[in-house]
């Protein structure tokens, strides 16, 4: 078990079973984002009270945040069947073809990881989405003749952690998007008692917090810290779960006390080190690290400006005074200008 796995918001093979024993089933069940939830389900009653299926629906947000928890949450309200796919499952157009002549009228298509959906099937997709039509093309050459196929009505929830991926005109086909945000260290609390209520844990309040301090305000993460205090406990203390085990066990995940993992630490040392604090390109950055600069730019940097550690300028990644108080160091006098 890496250090680096328990902050890494990305469902793990570990989190499967976790995931779905703890995912909530309805939206009174579903902490938080409750902008988000008024919104959709003013969406859901509008459709349900016309009788019409939902406009197609884009997710957004990191990882964990409780998009595909909250696609299955939407099927269920509107009392539609779901069908679960990814963009890269769908290899070739002749796959598509297949989902979408399999769906009836009212079905939901869940389709995770949108923006990484081939060129070639994107443009399959269009019409579909459009005019629930798709269009085949029958034979080759001079021959080849374009059939257009009825589809049923039918929504498309698309999921993404990468919104600058995906293309204008696949975006503008989505009715309705909505932005998941991070969640209150509060909010995460409450996940974490309805997780230990469900996981028959009990659970006092400051471990609670402790372990929301330490969860990058994310659902998954916060599951996952959970489990590794249980399993402290059970070793270290009976099983009984206090402040002392929640502590113990989140240090030795090398999780500092606002939820920073060696990574966060590294990127920020290496902006202030190396770079005097920035700016400094993503590129620049990645190579330093030795991180890929998606998961710079996917996991560490979204966490890191939400806290307000780092800043994105145009001329690059700038740390700002409270990264250099978090980690103990002094804050030069250029940094004093950035009133974060
Ligand atoms: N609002 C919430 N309230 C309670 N638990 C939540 C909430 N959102 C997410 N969770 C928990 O976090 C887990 C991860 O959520 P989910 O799988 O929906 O995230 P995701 O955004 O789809 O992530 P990914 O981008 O990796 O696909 C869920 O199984 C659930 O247990
Ligand atoms: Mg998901």
């Amino acid at each position: 078990m890496s250090i680096e796995f328990v902050t890494n918001p990305h469902q793990k093979e570990e989190d499967k079973t976790l995931d779905l024993t703890l995912r909530p089933g309805s939206f009174g069940d579903y902490i938080g984002q409750e902008t988000l939830k008024q919104n959709l389900q003013i969406l859901i009653q509008a459709a349900k009270h016309r009788q019409e299926s939902i406009e197609h629906v884009l997710l957004h947000g990191s990882p964990g945040l409780g998009k595909t928890t909250l696609a299955h949450i939407i099927a269920k309200e509107l009392g539609a069947n779901i069908r679960v796919t990814s963009g890269p499952a769908i290899d070739r157009a002749g796959d598509l073809a297949a989902i979408l002549t399999n769906l009836e009228e009212g079905d939901i298509l869940f389709i995770d990881e949108i923006h990484r959906l081939n060129k070639i099937i994107e443009e399959t997709l269009y019409p579909a989405m459009e005019d629930f039509a798709l269009d085949l093309v029958a034979g080759k050459g001079a021959a080849a003749r374009t059939l257009r196929l009825e589809l049923p009505k039918f929504t498309i929830i698309g999921a993404t952690t990468r919104m600058s991926l995906i293309s204008a005109p696949l975006r503008d086909r989505f009715g309705a998007h909505y932005k998941l945000q991070f969640y209150t260290d509060q909010e995460i609390s409450q996940v974490v008692h309805r997780s230990a209520k469900i996981l028959a844990m009990q659970i006092d309040e400051e471990s609670s917090s402790e372990i929301a301090r330490r969860s990058r305000r994310t659902p998954r993460i916060a599951n996952r810290l959970l489990k590794r205090v249980r399993d402290y406990a059970q070793v270290h203390n009976g099983g009984k779960v206090n402040l002392e085990m929640s502590k113990a066990a989140l240090e030795l995940l090398a999780i500092d006390d606002l939820g920073l993992d060696e990574v966060d630490r590294k990127l920020l040392l290496t902006i202030i080190e190396k770079f005097d604090g920035g700016p400094v390109g993503l590129q620049t950055l990645a190579a330093a690290t030795a991180e890929e600069e998606d998961t710079l730019e996917e996991i560490h940097e979204p966490f890191l400006m939400q806290i307000g550690f780092l800043a994105r300028t145009p001329r690059g990644r700038v740390t700002t005074p409270s990264a250099y108080r978090h980690l103990g160091l002094p804050i030069p006098a250029s940094q004093n200008l950035l009133a974060i």
